[in-house]
């Protein structure tokens, strides 16, 4: 007998009257639970990927005849309105009891308008901005038939080698935990029942960014007290701003993967925190403890991951081919598997999906609200916050729109593709901006001067036609940097300088002795010793998604005085790697004046530009800084106020950045750590009294027992606009 749609409705409509309930939809899950075979139950528990996008190995080609045998109850890469109310009818009129399918996707930093990587947004500091372009990308996600984002990825980055910096927030706990919240506010907006908010999916729990030596899906081997103190807190800000789900990662931690391991999954995710979503592995992690070493076969694998909590499996077909069995010879209970399957079950109710299986996507709001001029505004503004000014000597920017002529040279000049960043979902390159059509905008045909220079990966030699091109002008821009799949996933770089004969371009560029500014494109950290003693100028600009080039514009001509921090540390090269700001003091700091203490032979122990830094076109001031109470007990709160004044000459932000110190711990502790931040902006000459208010308890740490302790002692705070430049007063802690 077929259960259709309208029959389990009826049965739900019963089960709830039956009797409230005190979990949200028990009664309608119950119903639904009563009528379901095992092995729809296990199709619950399955996300397979359609065949639209592919983001891993595709294990499973003819998903569709699973679907309408109800062996899969979430898909994953397939979106747009039309394609996705396709695969939703078949699931709701062609299976058994209809239950709706769940669709997820990768919208990282956009669906169809791409804003700038994650990375490049972290370095705005501006959680307003933040979270709004989540909350775009969900709207356009929503319209698009999507009702799950595999995002934030708040995945703690220390090693830039590593391809996925660029979809984090950097290497900072306390600037990754804000992101983190900002981000599952903007994707899940204040009600999932609304049909434009979507579940976000904290992700990769965890750890991953400690991948050794930054070669992706490499092992992990950190302390619990790190772990604990820099990884975790970021999933935890997360959940508690209400993500809906969390995803496993693909590293081992402390000898067991992820996806197999109870002491993350149970004992941190449902017992310490209480996590009430869902967990959905990351692509075919299952299968992957077979290598791993850890599964015999991919039955043993299958139940090492259901038993450590894991609910759904992503395109490993592991649950699928195997549950079934392990039920029966009793190695899986029912309550297991029913167990996880309510957790879905309630995802697809809070999303509405049973009321309607069709309220999300639709072709009227995906013609009006994608790429909406609204939206592209706000990308245009996230960009210009995204971008830090690393570099000015003698004031070469801004530029004048009344100079003679402009060269604009370089691979990624006129180039729209690589503007996308990794991880562009569906955004598309024709939709981006070229800095070259951005600079059009502003300045007359005559006055640009254009050529590529040399490919961003090439071996070119001979750069005459350039050099001759910027030979008559009066300024040379020149945009360099990486290509976009040089960064993201499964894109480490055991080097981080400019790819192919980029520096070889700008050397030759530069014995024109005429002020050259570089623009830099990239998902990670570069080393660019060279063009830091070189060059008069250098912005950061990431990648920025569609409208980079009017915002990186607006940037070069002053239209926008550049505002970002880099919340992630640049090396002076890759010897020096890992290198983070708030790293331990150990017991030979360096001393130049004394040989044995900790150093290397040929480099300085410094970054090339530390955590928090960027350059503005005005200066500002901190002054008048005032601690309330200087004796305080761990119930308490550091009441700090300073004056932060404009001494320029033109309107800019200031990121006002509070670090403490803890002196003695009874483990060692890092030598400084961020603990609040402040975006000010200020007309010139104008001065705004700023107030922290950091509560005691905050400044902890996991001790040897893994118990988190405030301990007594004096704490040092800094106040200032890097992790380098900043003054210091001091605090007891009774
Ligand atoms: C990838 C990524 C993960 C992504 C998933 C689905 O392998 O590791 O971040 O969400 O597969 O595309």
């Amino acid at each position: 007998m077929r259960f259709n749609f309208f029959v389990i409705l009826l049965t739900i409509c019963l089960g709830s009257m039956i009797g409230k309930t005190q979990e949200p939809f028990k009664a309608e899950i119950d119903s639904i639970l009563n009528l379901m075979t095992l092995e729809e139950k296990i199709g619950q528990l399955t996300l397979y990927t359609s065949g639209w996008d592919v983001t891993g190995p595709v294990l499973r080609e003819n998903y569709l005849d699973d679907l309408r045998q109800g062996k899969v109850g979430n898909l994953f890469n397939a979106h747009t309105a039309a394609y996705n109310h396709n695969l939703q009818k078949i699931a709701v009129e062609e299976t058994r009891l209809g239950i709706p399918l769940l669709f997820g996707y990768d919208v990282i930093h956009g669906y169809k308008t791409i804003f700038p990587i994650s990375l490049a947004e972290s370095a705005s500091w501006d959680m307003d901005a933040i979270e709004r372009s989540a909350r775009i990308a969900a709207i356009e996600a929503a319209a698009g038939g999507l009702h799950w984002t595999f995002a934030p990825m708040v995945d703690i980055a220390r090693d830039p080698r590593w391809g996925r910096v660029m979809e984090g927030a950097g290497e900072d706990t306390y600037l990754g935990s804000c992101i983190a919240k900002a981000r599952v506010k903007g994707f899940q907006g204040s009600d999932l029942a609304s049909n434009n908010t979507i579940l976000a999916c904290a992700k990769h729990f965890a750890a991953y960014g400690a991948a050794q030596a930054g070669r992706d899906y490499h092992t992990v081997d950190i302390s619990e007290n790190t772990l604990r103190d820099i990884y975790l807190p970021p999933f935890k800000a997360a959940l508690d701003a209400g993500v809906a789900t969390f995803m496993t990662s693909f590293n081992e931690y402390n000898g067991m993967p992820a996806t197999g391991s109870k002491f993350l999954l149970q004992d941190v995710l449902r017992d310490d925190w209480k996590f009430d979503g869902f967990v959905v592995t990351d692509y075919t992690s299952i299968n992957e403890m077979i290598p791993h070493g850890v599964a015999a076969n991919l039955k043993h694998a299958a139940n090492l991951a259901i038993q450590a909590g894991v609910d759904m499996d992503m395109q490993g077909a592991a649950y699928a081919d195997y549950l079934e069995e392990l039920v029966n010879e009793n190695s899986v209970s029912i309550s297991q598997i029913e167990g996880a399957v309510r957790q879905i079950l309630k995802a697809k109710y809070q999303l509405g999906l049973f009321d309607d299986p069709y309220r999300y996507g639709d072709t009227l709001l995906e013609k009006n609200l994608i790429l909406s001029n609204g939206h592209l505004d706000a990308a245009r503004d996230m960009a210009k916050k995204s971008i830090v000014l690393l570099k000015n000597d003698n004031q070469t920017l801004p530029l004048k729109t009344s100079l003679r002529k402009i060269a604009l040279i370089g691979p990624l000049a006129n180039n729209q593709d690589n503007l996308l960043g990794a991880w562009a979902a569906s955004g598309r390159a024709s939709d981006c901006v070229s800095l070259l059509s951005g600079i059009q905008e502003v300045l007359n045909e005559s006055q640009i001067l254009f050529h590529p220079g040399c490919r961003i990966n090439g071996e070119e030699t001979d750069f005459s036609e350039a050099v001759s091109i910027a030979s008559q002008a009066d300024a040379i821009i020149v945009a360099l940097g990486e290509e976009r799949h040089m960064s993201g996933e499964a894109a480490s770089r055991s080097s981080i300088g400019l790819p192919g004969s980029q520096l070889e371009l700008v050397k030759t560029l530069s014995a024109l002795d005429k002020p050259i500014i570089v623009v830099l494109m990239n998902g990670r950290p570069l080393a660019i010793p060279w063009l830091d003693q070189r060059v008069d100028a250098i912005l950061e600009t990431w990648f920025l998604g569609n409208m980079a080039g009017p915002a990186i514009t607006d940037v070069l001509f002053g239209k926008y005085n550049p505002s970002g921090k880099l919340p992630i540390t640049f090396p002076r090269n890759e010897g020096q790697i890992p290198i983070y700001y708030n790293m331990k003091n150990t017991g030979r700091p360096f001393n130049a004046t004394d040989n044995y203490t900790s150093k290397y032979l040929d480099v300085a122990n410094e970054p090339l530009y530390p955590f928090g830094f960027g350059l503005s076109y005005t200066s500002f001031r901190i002054e008048n800084i005032n601690i309330f109470d200087s004796v305080l007990t761990i119930y308490d709160d550091l009441v700090l106020t300073a004056d932060l004044k404009n001494n320029g000459t033109v309107s800019g932000e200031e990121v006002v950045q509070l670090y403490i110190t803890d002196k003695v711990g009874s483990l060692t502790r890092p030598v400084r750590e961020l603990k609040g931040f402040k975006k000010i902006f200020l007309e010139p000459g104008q001065s705004e009294q700023i107030r922290f208010e950091i509560p005691i308890r905050s400044l902890g740490f996991h001790n040897a027992k893994m118990d988190y302790v405030v301990e007594e002692g004096a704490f040092d705070i800094h106040l200032g606009n890097s992790s380098t430049n900043t003054v210091t007063k001091s605090i007891i802690v009774q």
